[in-house]
């Protein structure tokens, strides 16, 4: 199949290139650069030893994807294409949801235009909200967002899943993606955050290569085993695998998927470091600090829906997603640049 990967620059959409072309897809790349580079699929090419059709382009701009969508005639589309940093989306809440939103109306409209049926979408965990109790699963209603960057992935959801209702031979796959970390194992492609990073991982590998001090543990006083946070963490290659066996799943289904991507392992953030160090014998300064407002203290999925309907499981170790995020960390300490 021709796969169209919106936002494919990115770190979870280069790696499911990687993952697509492996499994003998063609992929198409949209990407206006906005939180990453060409060198990722330049990157890709080298791994794979196969071409990449690479489009620099918004994907709010309808008559640029329309043009791309005519010509390369996707068989489905995967969107990645987001503003994701959820402090930024609290500061700057029109952003998100413009960009957000119309890069999913713009698509939607261009493949209705095209006759593209099948649309594979990047969600997250963070649409159960805090009403929840984890495990997480498919089937309880969403919850509240606590802000404007989890509202966005929350009506995107409803978008879509509302274009189906109208267009029956739509297939719409919902992935919903637990926490994302690691890196390719050959250390040339990885998450190349823009700035401090938010996320745990990136800011553990920076204080590891010595950009920054030490990590803050955001609040040890949880009702969890160690009092830190606990989380579904998933390694990217893991994720990307999750792709393409959800576009192999939705070339044969029409209607609404809606699919959990993780683990169903919560580990706790002193988990996260205690296993970095011993992994990589490299040590990481930190200390515990307050809680992060917004922060829930246990999320994790229900993965059993994933393995059901797309013969799907994480298969890689905690260890080695530390292990591969420390060796795109130390290979590329600037990232890309
Ligand atoms: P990323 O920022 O690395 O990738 C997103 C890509 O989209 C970037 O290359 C960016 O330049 C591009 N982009 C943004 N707006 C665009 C636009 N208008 N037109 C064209 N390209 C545009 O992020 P990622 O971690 O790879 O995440 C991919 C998707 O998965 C995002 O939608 C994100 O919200 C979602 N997601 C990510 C995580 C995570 O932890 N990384 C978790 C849940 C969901
Ligand atoms: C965050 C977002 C979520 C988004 C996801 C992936 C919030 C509230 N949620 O989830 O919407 O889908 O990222 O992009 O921001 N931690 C530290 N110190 C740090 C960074 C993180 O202790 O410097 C802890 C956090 O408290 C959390 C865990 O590490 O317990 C993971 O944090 P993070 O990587 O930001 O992911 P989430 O908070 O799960």
């Amino acid at each position: 199949m021709k796969i169209l990967l919106a936002g494919g620059a990115g770190y979870i959409g280069s790696h499911t290139a990687v993952a697509l072309l492996e499994a003998g897809h063609q992929v198409v790349v949209l990407d206006n650069y906005d939180n990453s580079s060409p060198e990722a699929i330049h990157r890709v090419e080298e791994l794979t030893g196969k071409k990449v059709s690479l489009y620099e382009g918004d994907a709010t701009d309808h008559k640029r994807v329309l043009d791309l969508m005519q010509r390369e005639q996707p068989d489905c589309v995967i969107h990645f294409a987001g503003l994701k940093a959820v402090g930024e989306s609290i500061e700057q809440p029109l952003r998100y949801y413009r960009n957000n939103i119309d890069t999913t109306l713009t698509l939607l409209e261009s493949m209705a235009e095209t006759g593209c049926k099948k649309i594979v979408f990047s969600s997250s965990a963070t649409v159960y909200g805090a009403e929840n109790a984890a495990p997480c699963h498919e089937l309880m209603p969403k919850g509240s967002c606590t802000n404007p960057y989890g509202w966005t992935k929350s009506m995107m959801e409803q978008i879509l899943q509302d274009a189906a209702v109208a267009d029956k031979d739509l297939s719409v796959v919902l992935l919903r993606y637990f926490n994302p970390i690691g890196a390719h194992e050959s250390g040339r492609i990885g998450e190349n955050p823009r700035g401090i990073p938010n996320n745990l991982m990136p800011y553990v590998t920076q204080v590891a290569v010595g950009k920054r001090e030490k990590l803050t543990v955001f609040g040890g006083d949880y009702d969890t085993p160690d009092g830190t946070c606990l989380r579904d963490y998933i390694h990217v290659m893991d994720l990307a695998e999750g792709h393409v066996k959800a576009v192999e799943f939705g070339a044969n289904h029409t209607g609404v998927d809606i699919i959990n991507l993780g683990t169903g392992q919560p580990y706790s953030v002193l988990d996260i470091v205690h296993t970095f160090q011993e992994v990589n014998g490299i040590k990481v300064n930190y200390e515990i600090g307050p809680r992060r407002s917004g922060d829930l203290p246990v999320v994790y999925a229900d993965a059993s829906k994933a393995q059901k309907v797309l013969g799907w499981q994480a298969k890689r170790t905690l260890a080695d997603m530390c292990r591969d995020s420390w060796n795109w960390q130390k290979n590329n300490p600037d990232g890309y640049e």
